[in-house]
């Protein structure tokens, strides 16, 4: 092999391995880019993520929380037209005490009672979800 040869062989390899190092190192970033979207989800298997999507979907049942804060908050967090106040367990056991318990003042939410509209406009809601939200509303 001549000088001329061996000084043209040499930069040629150094550029061949240069070039396989910068590919795996593209590849690598882009994997390392698409990971995030690249997660793949099989059904009947635990898949992080996909409870919580489904969830705040609307698919699951409600707490009794979620009713409150959509359709009692409205008058009962501050007491409008003299709705009692949600936590004012005093001003709830007095209106349960002439009602008849927790089951008079359901039967009440349930029919309405002067402004507080029939179901306190839950129209889904059924009996016993409206029960939770009292109690909870009420501390009873
Ligand atoms: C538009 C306003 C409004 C909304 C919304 C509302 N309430 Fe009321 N609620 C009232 C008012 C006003 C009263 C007091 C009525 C009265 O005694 O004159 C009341 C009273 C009540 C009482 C006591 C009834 C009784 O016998 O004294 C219960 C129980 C009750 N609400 C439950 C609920 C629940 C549960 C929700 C949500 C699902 C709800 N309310 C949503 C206005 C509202």
């Amino acid at each position: 092999m001549n000088l001329m040869k061996k000084m043209l062989a040499v930069p040629a390899a150094v550029l061949a391995l240069w070039a396989v190092t910068a590919q795996a190192t593209t590849d690598e970033a882009i994997a390392e880019r698409l990971k995030p979207v690249g997660d793949v989800c099989i059904m009947g298997e635990e898949c992080k993520g996909v409870e919580t999507v489904a969830a705040s979907a609307g698919g699951g049942a409600r707490t009794a929380d979620d009713i409150i804060a959509k359709h009692c908050n409205a008058c009962h967090a501050t007491g409008v037209l003299d709705a009692p106040k949600i936590g004012d367990t005093a001003a709830w056991k007095e209106r349960a005490d002439h009602q008849g318990g927790l089951d008079g003042i359901l039967a009440k939410a349930i029919s309405g009672i002067n402004a507080m509209p029939p179901k306190g406009t839950c129209a889904d809601c059924s009996d016993d979800e409206l029960r939770e939200a009292i109690k909870k509303m009420s501390g009873l």
